[in-house]
Order: C-alpha cells, then structure tokens, then sequence
C-alpha cells in the first residue's frame, strides 16, 4: 500500500501576532512542522508533501534546515485547508497514492503510534475517509462531529458554522485524516465556498463523501492532547507544557530520575541514560547528552552539552560543552562552546571557562577565568586565577602543563606558555614562559611603612587597634607566617 502525507502548513497563524510562520514556532526545541513530521515518519510514506504559503521561503528553508525529505508545495492564496489539500494533489507527480494522510500542520502533540492506527482502521474498515476525533470538554472552536442516527458520520460542521444543537456536540475534528486516494479528487472537485469563512473547506469533502454513500470512519483519541491545534501563544505554552510532561514520563520509564517533573523542561532532541538524576529547574536543550549516574542541576541549563558517566553539573549554564565522566561542575559555573572537561576534572564556583580543554583531574576551584587555554592534567589553577586572552585585537592561547599549581590572583597574559611541574606565586602577573618546575614570580616585592597610620590616620579606630596590638607585640611569635599559602586557596 502506497501513502502519501500532505502537511498543512500555509496559513497566517494570524492569532500567534508573530514574525515567524506559525508552524515554526518551537516546543522543546524542534518546530511543530519538525514535530509532525517526525510523527509521519513511521508511516514510510513515498512523498511527503508541505503546503506552504505564508512565508512560505522560510518554511522552505526550515525544511531543508532540518534534514526533511519533504518537499514544499505552493498554495499561492490561502483559500482554506480543502484548496491546500487540491493544490497538494494537483502538483503531485504521476498516480495518486493508495491513502492521503493529511495533517494540520499546528498539531504538534500528534503521536507515531496515532497515524498507523488511524491508517490501520482506514484500510480495515475499508473506508473512504477516515478522521481523527477527540471529546473536548470545551470545543469551542474546533470542527464537530455531526453523526447521524446509526452513529455513522455525516459530515463535519465548523464551529461558526453549527446549529446551536450541533455546538452542544464535544465530539471534534482534530484535523487528521486519511482519504483514500481513488475518492479524493472527484470529491475536492465538488467542495463549495458556501460557508461563513468563503474558503474550500477539508471538513465538506468528509460530509461530501459521506453523502455519495461513502464510509466515513473514525477514531477517537484517548489523550484528547493529540488533538489541540495551536492558534495562539496560550496554547502553545500549554502545549509545550503537556510535551514535557509527556517527555518527562518517557524518560523516567527508560530509567532515569527526574526529581521535579514540573520544573524540568528536556528538548525532544536530548539523551540520558538510565541512572541519570536531573535535579529541579534543569533545562536540558539542543544536542545535549547525559550520561549514566551523572547527576545534572538543580537551576541548571545545558545547550549541546555532553556529560559523561557520573559527573555532577549543579547550579550551572553551559553551552557546546564536553563534561567528562566524573568531573565536577559548579555551583556557579559558566561553560562556554568549545570547553572540553576531561574525567575527574573540577570546574568550580564562579568559574568561566571559554574554548579550553581541562585535563584530567585538574581542578580551577573559585572565581576564574579560562579562554583560549589548553591546560594539562592533575594541575591546580588557584582561586581569582584569570587568563588574560585577549589584547584588545586578538585572541591569544594559553598552555598550561600537567602537575602545575598556580598561585591566587595569577593573571597569565596569553600567549604564554606554563611548563609541567611549575608554580606561580600568588597575585603574580605572568607575561613570559615559566620554564618546567620553575616557579613564576611577577608581583611587586611588598614593603611595610611602619608606624603609617598613627601619623596619618590619628583618632581613628585603626590606630587605636594599633597602639593597643604594639602594647602586647613580643607576646605574640610569628614565626613562618607569610609563606605556607603563598600560592594557593583552599
Ligand atoms: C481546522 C479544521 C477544524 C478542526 C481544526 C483542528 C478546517 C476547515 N477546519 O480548523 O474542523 O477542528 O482544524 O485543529 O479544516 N492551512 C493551509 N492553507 C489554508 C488554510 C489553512 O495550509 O488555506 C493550514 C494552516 O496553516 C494550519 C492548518 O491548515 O496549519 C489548519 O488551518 P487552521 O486555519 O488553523 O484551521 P482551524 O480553524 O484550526
Ligand atoms: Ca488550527
């Protein structure tokens, strides 16, 4: 059996108030054409064709953006979903397909599984159209269903269309279908415009074929979700709310733990392997990646990031990052593209790091910055550490070696490179190579004017502090106090 799927997707979307066609607004991180799109796949249909019209070249655009098969169809005005579907039809090379499954292309929530049933019962039932249905507490809006008194369907009547007895009907057109194709055309060919929208109508060819004695089945959806068309922002949100509940779910059955379902929004495009934990607040989007027991959030948000095996990421914004198994990420920290974190590595608070690799087991604990830099393994980037990779014109790199332990406050002024094994003193400013095991010092030698504050700052309280700690000096022996922490924090 040969298929064929028509997207509808050339309409305004008037109700959005948006620059961007409606269909290509997104929900977790694809459109809701890339949306239903992915949900036709499964039916390996021959031709998937994509009504456009309304800025019809960007949904074109998307289209080829997103790696689709489809191809785009111009309907030049948009006349309603029946003209989409006969101008679809008109321009389809060669025969017809056996079925036409036909799809609003602003019902993003539809499933996989729904279209290859609604198929299924199309072909079992031997019928010419087969529709897709919801009960909605409040139809408002939608297409009803209007069936006569077998229970058989006699048409669909649009809701500014309807008697006030066919408005009492919950029953309503979700706007899926699949025609068969040997009945479609003549059908299309006697759709009229009398309707209070003056437009070709999808909905009449139902009751049009319906009335030539035609079967017209159904099948009604038990996550009425599937059915809700998207016309404004409103909706959208709750749509893209019920996708994450949705995605959520099937990513606790796959075995991983998601601690607060309600604050945690994973793109349709994201992996995580079982044993993962997402802690609350954690937005995961894009190409991202979460490995096995890695712990991610809480109030994190990662964009194509990859996070290896057991590795923690909290309270953390990363964007095109590598976290490798193992290695410690946050609180606080930002990771920028380029970043690759080898295993065991730490990444700490208020840490940026910009186009870095990290080696294993090296640790930038507090208040850093990193760009440009290539540092080895098992080093010890101190507190207040900042990479200096940038002369007002260009972007230099840094190269740090394996086994090295850089004072507080260092500032290495790229390029420069730190041998393995080498030390910088704290608050050191270093603009030439340290050579391997040597210690860099650049800071000014510190001098002590004694007795400053009793001259300059008489009557205050710090010469009182003063005046009192000189009264009781010789009690206190301090020998070797200045050089324990010369080059680190803890
Ligand atoms: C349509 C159905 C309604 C159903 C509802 C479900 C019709 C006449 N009505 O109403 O019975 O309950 O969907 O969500 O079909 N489009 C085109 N070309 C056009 C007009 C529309 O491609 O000339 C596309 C739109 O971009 C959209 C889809 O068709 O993706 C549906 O059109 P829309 O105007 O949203 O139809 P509804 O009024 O929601
Ligand atoms: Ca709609």
């Amino acid at each position: 059996m040969s298929v064929t799927v028509i997207v509808l997707a050339a309409g305004v979307g008037k109700r959005m108030k948006s620059a961007l066609p409606k269909v290509m607004h997104p929900l977790l991180g694809v459109t809701m054409l890339d949306l239903v799109l992915r949900a036709a796949e499964p039916l390996e249909a021959s031709d998937t064709l994509v009504v456009v019209g309304h800025r019809g070249d960007e949904v074109e655009t998307h289209l080829r953006e997103i790696g689709s098969t489809a191809h785009a169809v111009w309907q030049a005005e948009q006349r309603g979903t029946g003209n989409a579907v006969r101008t679809a039809v008109e321009q389809m090379p060669g025969e017809l397909s056996d079925v036409l499954v036909v799809i609003n292309g602003d019902t993003p929530l539809i499933r996989p599984e729904t279209l290859q049933e609604l198929v299924r019962t199309h072909v079992s039932t031997a019928a010419a159209a087969t529709v897709l249905t919801a009960e909605l507490d409040d139809p408002t809006g939608y297409g009803r269903i209007v069936r006569g008194p077998g229970g058989e369907v006699e048409g669909v009547v649009e809701h500014r269309d309807t008697t006030p007895e066919q408005r009492a009907v919950r029953e309503v057109n979700a706007g899926v279908y699949v025609f068969s194709g040997d009945l479609i055309i003549p059908a299309l060919n006697k759709m009229t415009t009398t309707n209070d929208q003056g437009e070709e109508l999808l909905t009449e060819v139902l009751g049009l074929l319906a009335a030539a004695g035609h079967r017209v089945a159904t099948v009604t959806l038990s996550d009425h979700f599937e059915a809700l068309g998207c016309n404004d922002r409103i909706e959208l949100a709750a749509l893209r709310a019920h996708l994450r509940d949705r995605v959520n779910a099937a990513w606790m059955r796959a075995g991983v733990s998601i601690v607060d379902p309600n604050t945690t929004w994973i793109d349709v495009t994201v992996t995580l392997t079982a044993d993962a934990v997402v802690e609350p607040n954690t937005h995961l989007r894009g190409d991202t990646e979460i490995g096995a027991r890695a712990v991610v959030g809480p109030d994190t948000t990662l964009i194509d990031v990859r996070v290896g095996e057991g590795a923690e990421v909290v309270r953390t914004h990363a964007v095109g990052a590598v976290v490798g198994a193992g290695a410690h990420v946050g609180p606080f920290a930002y990771l920028r593209p380029g970043t690759v974190l080898h295993h065991d590595s730490k990444v700490g608070t208020f840490v940026e790091v910009k186009n870095s690799e990290v080696g294993a087991g090296t640790k930038i604990p507090h208040l850093s910055y990193v760009g440009d830099a290539t540092i080895g393994e098992q080093s010890n980037i101190g507190a207040a550490n900042v990479v200096v990779n940038y002369d007002g014109v260009a972007k230099h790199r840094t190269v740090i070696g394996s086994h090295v332990r850089t004072g507080s406050d260092t500032m290495l002024v790229a390029p420069v490179t730190v041998g393995d094994g080498a030390y910088t003193a704290a608050g050191s400013v270093i603009t030439k190579d340290v050579p391997p095991g040597a210690l860099g010092v650049g800071r000014a030698p510190q001098r002590n004017v004694e007795g400053w504050v009793a001259r300059r700052r008489p009557g205050t309280a710090a010469a009182a502090a003063a005046e009192a700690a000189q009264v009781t000096s010789g009690e206190d022996d301090s020998e070797g106090a200045a050089t324990a922490s010369d080059t680190s924090a803890e």
